[in-house]
């Protein structure tokens, strides 16, 4: 039986110390020009104390028209370097390995905050007030990839350990994937290999760019009804991207006990078709360490968490005993200032049902 307090090690080779993963989590913490912040640093610093095997940061956007939100950490500039090397270096002084979480928000990048109409695979309806996306020119597309390319540069040059490609949650890689998103004529679009064209090319346009020992994970959303992305693609995709130059998938559940319509969970469905050929790991409603061994008997290599991080940043130290089993929410806006959140981070967390005791 694996514990999660073993080691495990990612497709090349690098040692993780630890069966947990932070989840990437967005805080709003970040200064407008998409710098980190100190109290973004501290957050994250203290689960690196607290024994996490991988921290991975917020979604940080590879273009300034890919901003979904306020306060987002990016990195499509040459001035989010330093701040970058900030963090690596604090991280490297614990065990884990750093991730910096890539993304482009696509068709869910406000105008508001873009400047810009939204754009995506193609033309998309997003609300009343935002109206569609626009489809993207084959140019974009090209510029896009390279972005994110450039984007993992920039981490490898501050010392991360690798990026995740955030292919999950319907932001554009996604609608890149979804059949409902994607209905491109072009080399981009078509049936769901074909869809995966603009994945494919970002992981070797970021291989292109870095060293072979940098690495680079896939998150993924197995299942997305809106967006038109079913199990059975999602296995298709995951059988394609084993010959892609990754070290591993990372599948957001959402709830990872939830049963798939095939009767078992997306964890055990996905890791029985992958079957030790990549390493997983599963994110969604973990909390105590009988979740955490659940997911790894499912057929995780590593277990994701976010919300349960928030109040307990030492969840790791405990995380490999069954009987651990920390409180629920809500939690006082003083618990969560007391494990490292900023005000603002606190006030953003009030938008999560239940989760803070004075919010929604
Ligand atoms: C405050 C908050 C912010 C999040 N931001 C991101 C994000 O930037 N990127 C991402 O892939 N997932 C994001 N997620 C989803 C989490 O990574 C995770 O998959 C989800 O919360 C389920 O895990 P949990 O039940 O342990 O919280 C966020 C979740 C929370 C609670």
């Amino acid at each position: 039986m694996v514990s999660m307090d073993e080691s495990w090690t990612l497709r090349n080779g690098l040692e993780i110390p630890h069966r947990s993963v932070l989840a990437a989590m967005t805080n709003k913490q970040s200064h407008d020009d998409g710098c980190l912040s100190d109290d973004e640093i501290n957050f994250l610093i203290r689960r690196a104390k607290g024994g996490f095997g991988i921290i991975t940061t917020a979604a940080s956007h590879v273009q300034e028209s890919g901003q979904g939100w306020t306060g987002e950490m990016g990195v499509w500039g040459d001035h989010h370097v330093p701040g970058l090397t900030r963090l690596a270096d604090e991280i490297r002084r614990y065990r884990s390995k750093s991730f910096v979480q890539l993304f482009h928000g696509g068709m869910r990048s406000p105008s508001a905050l873009t400047g810009q109409r939204a754009i995506s695979a193609s033309e998309n309806f997003i609300s009343d007030s935002e109206g569609s996306s626009r489809s993207m020119t084959l140019e974009e597309v090209n510029e896009t990839i390279t972005s994110f390319a450039k984007a993992a540069k920039r981490c490898e040059e501050a010392g991360f350990d690798g990026v995740e490609l955030h292919g999950a949650h319907g932001y554009l890689i996604a609608q890149f994937l979804g059949s409902k998103t994607n209905r491109r004529m072009d080399e981009f679009g078509g049936d769901v290999l074909q869809r995966m064209t603009f994945l494919n090319k970002i992981i070797d346009a970021v291989r292109g760019m870095v060293s072979p020992t940098f690495s680079i994970l896939v998150r993924l959303s197995p299942v997305s009804e809106d967006i038109g992305i079913t199990l059975e693609d999602t296995l298709i995709v995951c059988e394609s991207l084993l010959s892609k130059s990754i070290e591993g998938l990372h599948i957001s559940c959402w709830d990872v006990f939830e049963e798939h319509k095939t009767g078992q969970t997306l964890t055990k469905e996905i890791s029985q078709f992958i079957d030790n050929r990549i390493p997983i790991i599963s994110t969604g409603s973990i909390w105590t360490g009988k979740d955490a061994q659940f997911l790894l008997e499912e057929g995780a290599d590593a277990v994701g968490v976010a919300r349960v991080s928030l109040p307990f940043p030492d969840w790791p130290i405990s995380s490999a005993s069954l009987e651990y089993c920390p409180a629920k929410p809500p939690f006082t806006p003083q618990e969560l200032i007391d494990a490292e959140l900023s005000p603002l981070f606190v006030d953003y967390m009030r938008r999560w049902k239940g989760f803070v005791t004075d919010g929604r």
